[in-house]
C-alpha cells in the first residue's frame, strides 16, 4: 500500500446504514466530502441516515433496500444503484447481527446458521456484487469484531462469523493487491447490538461492561470513514483496531 495514493473517486458503500456504526459512518463520510451509497433492508429504515446524509450534501441521496442474505437481491440492487461504467470507490462491508446468543450445546441451529449467512455469507455477497464496480486502489473496510480472536462465552456463531470474515479479507487482500483490504475491529461501541447483549442471559466481560464506558458511535465512525477520504497511513495493518485509526487523524 501506498499511503501517498490518491483515493479514487466515487460513492462508497455502506451496509447496514439504517442505525447503529453503519448510520454513523454513513454520515461521517458525508461530513468528509465523501457520496455514501446507503444500503439497508428497507428504504423506510434508511430514511433517518438519509436526511441526515441530505441535509450535509444537498442533493439526492443514493439508497438501495437489500438484505445481504439475499444474492440476487443485493447484485440487483447495487447495478440499479450505479449508472453504466460508474465504480465505487469503496466498500464498508457493515451490516451484521449477534444474535444467537446461547451457549454451543443450547444454540438453535437456524438461529445459528442464519448468524452465519448475514456475517460472512453477507460479507461475501456485498464483496462479490461490489467488485466489479470497485475502482482500482479502491478501499474496503470489513467490520470485525474483537471477538474474532478472544472468547466470549454465549458467542460463538458470532465469534465464527468474524473470524471468518477476517480470512476472507486477507485472501482477498493477496488476491488484489491493488486494492486495500482491511478488517476492521470497531471496538465496543454503545450500539444496539450493546443493548441485544445485555438483555442476553449469557454473561461475558462484554455484557457487564455499562454503557456509559463504552465510546460514542461517532468515534470509530470518524476513524474508518476516513478511511475513504484521505491519504493511508504506511503503518496499517490488515486487521486494524479503530483506535489505531484514531491516532493517525
Ligand atoms: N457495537 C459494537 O460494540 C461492535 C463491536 C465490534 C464489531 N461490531 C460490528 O459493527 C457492525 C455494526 O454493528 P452495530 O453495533 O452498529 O449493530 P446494530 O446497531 O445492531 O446495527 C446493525 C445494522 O446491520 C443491519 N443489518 C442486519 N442484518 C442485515 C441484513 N441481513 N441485511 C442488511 N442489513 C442488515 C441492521 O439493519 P436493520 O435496521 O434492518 O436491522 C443495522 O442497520 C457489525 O458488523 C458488528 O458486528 C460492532
Amino acid at each position: 500500500m501506498d499511503p501517498t495514493d490518491a483515493r479514487p473517486a466515487g460513492p462508497v458503500l455502506v451496509t447496514g446504514a439504517a442505525r447503529g456504526l453503519g448510520a454513523a459512518i454513513t454520515v461521517a463520510l458525508a461530513d468528509g466530502g465523501v457520496e455514501p451509497l446507503l444500503l439497508g433492508r428497507s428504504l423506510a429504515s434508511l430514511a433517518d441516515t438519509r436526511a441526515k446524509v441530505a441535509e450535509r450534501r444537498g442533493r439526492t441521496v443514493r439508497c438501495i433496500a437489500a438484505d445481504v442474505a439475499d444474492w440476487e437481491g443485493l447484485r440487483d440492487g447495487i447495478d440499479a444503484a450505479l449508472q453504466p461504467g460508474e465504480t465505487l470507490a469503496g466498500i464498508v462491508n457493515n451490516a451484521g447481527v449477534i444474535d444467537p446468543i446461547d451457549r454451543v450445546e443450547d444454540s438453535d441451529p437456524a438461529a445459528w446458521a442464519h448468524c452465519i449467512t448475514v456475517n460472512l455469507v453477507g460479507g461475501f455477497h456485498v464483496l462479490r456484487a461490489a467488485l466489479p464496480r470497485l475502482a482500482r486502489g479502491g478501499v474496503i473496510a470489513n467490520l470485525s469484531s474483537g471477538a474474532a480472536a478472544a472468547e466470549h462465552a454465549g458467542w460463538s456463531a458470532y465469534a465464527a462469523s468474524k473470524a471468518g470474515l477476517e480470512r476472507l479479507s486477507a485472501t482477498l487482500a493477496a488476491e488484489r493487491p491493488d486494492l486495500v483490504v482491511l478488517a476492521v475491529r470497531p471496538g465496543v461501541t454503545a450500539t444496539g447490538m450493546q443493548d441485544a447483549i445485555k438483555a442476553s442471559h449469557v454473561d461475558n466481560a462484554i455484557r457487564q461492561m455499562p454503557r456509559d464506558a463504552m465510546q460514542p458511535v461517532e468515534v470509530p465512525a470518524k476513524a474508518i470513514a476516513r478511511l475513504f477520504s484521505g491519504p493511508l497511513p504506511g503503518f496499517i495493518e490488515r486487521v486494524v483496531e479503530a483506535q489505531a485509526l484514531r491516532e493517525i487523524d
